[in-house]
């Protein structure tokens, strides 16, 4: 049994947000786990991108599906009351393109979950598209704005890419964020060598990006709260790693693209580690 953020979790390895959906298939896997973290929710349903929204590279892969879901209303009235009813911890996940987006949604959605995990690797359409996570101050304010609406357990996930988490990490803490959990996907872009134009921009994850995980984890590992490590982890020892650089838990993601069922593998295969004395 782990005990974050007066949350108890019945093991430290979680389910990254979007590669599970709303955890309604695979239950076997999403009841195993210490906590699954839904999809991102934003305030309209969302489509999503036109395709190719996946492309595989030699060891990870590009995804540009761009926030496919319901949106808040749908997935109030018909999401999650099936979600209720999985024997894990539920962590929503909180998308937006305007400041206003993730307070409104948190406010929709009540103390109806276990806690919420706030994207903040969206573009902020009001500050022409640069991600809200790329600058502390955007980030502080949207945790200060949302620290007001819940009593619940407040993650901040944070983006990698063009900033340093660290800073951004202490924005979150300072403003009242419960944890923070990284990394998002890091910005790629694959080429059609036959059109010779872009094939795909989108965010990179799976094994190529865990060494930079490892480091970003480990930069803020003295924030003051829990950290949540994520970044191509597919082995239990993958995840003992991310818990030596400083994470009090981690979430797996793309390896359940490859197989559903990894994340039993690697609860078990971390049990081993973690028995090992240091
Ligand atoms: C297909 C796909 C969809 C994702 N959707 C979301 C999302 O909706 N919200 C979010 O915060 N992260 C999302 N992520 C990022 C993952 O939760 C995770 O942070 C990232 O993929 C790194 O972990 P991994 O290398 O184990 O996949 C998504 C990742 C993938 C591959």
């Amino acid at each position: 049994m782990l005990k974050l953020f007066n949350t108890s979790f019945r093991n430290p390895v979680f389910l990254a947000s979007g590669v599970f959906g709303f955890g309604l298939k695979y239950k076997r896997v999403t009841n195993s786990v210490g906590a699954f973290f839904t999809k991102g929710v934003t305030l309209e349903p969302r489509k999503g991108n036109p395709p190719p929204r996946i492309y595989e590279t030699p060891s990870g892969l590009i995804n540009w599906v761009g926030l496919e879901n319901p949106g808040v209303e749908v997935f109030c009235t018909h999401v999650l009351p099936q979600l209720k009813k999985l024997r894990t911890k539920i962590f929503v996940n909180v998308a937006g393109s305007y400041l206003n987006d993730y307070e409104r949604i948190i406010n929709m959605i009540g103390n109806e979950v276990d806690g919420f995990e706030l994207n903040i690797s969206c573009p902020n359409v009001e500050k022409g598209g640069a991600a809200f996570g790329q600058d502390a101050h955007v980030a502080a304010s949207i945790v200060a704005r949302v620290r007001k609406c819940t009593t619940r357990p407040l993650i901040v996930k944070l983006t990698p890419n063009f900033c340093d988490p660290r800073e951004i990490a202490r924005g979150c803490v300072d403003a009242g964020a419960d944890g923070i959990s990284l990394i998002n996907t890091v910005y790629a872009l694959a080429y059609d060598v036959h059109k010779k134009q872009p094939l795909i921009k989108g965010g990179l994850s799976g094994p190529a990006i865990k060494p930079f995980a490892l480091f970003c984890v480990n930069r803020v590992k003295d924030c003051g709260v829990p950290v949540i490590g994520m970044g191509g982890i597919m082995s239990g020892q993958d995840a003992y790693e991310f818990l030596l650089a400083g994470a009090s838990a981690v979430a797996v993601g793309s390896a359940v693209l490859r197989d559903p069922y990894a994340p039993l593998q690697i609860i078990k295969e971390l049990k081993g580690f973690m028995g090992k004395p240091r």
